[in-house]
């Protein structure tokens, strides 16, 4: 049985006052690990060792939203993994549709990241999703396939164990439409399925896929009890209390069919 997973990526929004306040709400509300759902938030990197204290002891895990591969040295303005590591990062997000379309991150940046991340005991969730015009064209599986591919290249089985996937379509994201369960099942299903074809079954059965693309507390529920959602990437419902705990508490009661 794999371990649901809710995870908050905030984004470049709070500042100091609101992220520490957000963090140290969710680690009253959840002091202890859960073991039905693993939890994490992650802040910016201005303020991820102030977080960290807040939800330190507490069922909150703190992650980054980004990390270069280089070890430290002379690349102005990058955070490096040893960094992210020194102040309390268990987790990191790399490949979100941001960096991809905004940012211009390719699949070979991306894999560089995933391999440095990973050899250094930072583990990561790898974001893949397609454009609504791709999706329109019918290259929704050929995109993901893609970008597993180009992700997760010469990734062997064992490091793959610190990895979850989150499929977040594009054209869901920040906009209010979430993808339909047929939509979210089917994706998560061939990833799944891609991840049998690469490696094997229980590699495929074991990894967390979580959904990502205005998940709401309205629609969380029914999302991560879907067979092959294992949880949900939550943006803007992760930036207030009152959403990000209904939906973790959504993902406590759920049961798998
Ligand atoms: P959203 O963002 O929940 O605001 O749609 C999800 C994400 O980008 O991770």
């Amino acid at each position: 049985m794999r371990r649901l997973f809710v995870a908050g990526n905030w984004k470049m929004n709070t500042l100091a006052e609101s992220a520490t306040s957000l963090g140290s709400d969710l680690a009253k509300q959840y002091p202890e690990s859960i073991e039905k759902v693993e939890l994490l938030v992650c802040p910016p990197f201005p303020y991820l060792a102030a977080v960290g204290s807040a939800v330190d002891g507490s069922a909150i895990q703190l992650g980054a939203q980004n990390a270069y591969f280089e070890s430290p040295g002379a690349f102005t303005g990058e955070v490096a993994v040893e960094m992210l590591l020194d102040v309390g990062s268990e987790w990191v997000i790399l490949g979100h549709s941001e960096r991809r379309h905004v940012l211009g991150e390719t699949d070979e940046t991306i894999n560089q990241k995933v391999l440095a991340c990973l050899s250094k005991g930072l583990k990561v969730i790898l974001c893949v999703g397609e454009l609504l015009s791709e999706r329109e064209a019918g290259q929704t599986e050929s995109v993901l396939d893609g970008q597993m591919e180009g992700g997760l290249a010469g990734l062997d089985v064992e490091s793959l164990q610190n990895l979850a996937i989150a499929y977040e379509p594009v054209w869901a994201i920040g906009t209010g439409v979430t993808a339909t369960e047929e939509q979210a099942d089917s994706a998560h299903a061939h990833l799944r399925n891609w991840l049998t074809n690469r490696y094997n079954s229980d590699v495929a059965q074991d990894m967390r896929i979580l959904y990502g693309g205005s998940v709401k507390p309205g629609n969380a529920g029914s999302l991560m009890s879907l067979p092959n959602v294992d949880g949900a990437l939550v943006g803007g419902a992760s930036l207030q209390f009152d959403s990000f705990s209904a939906i973790i508490d959504a993902a406590v009661e759920t049961t798998k069919s």
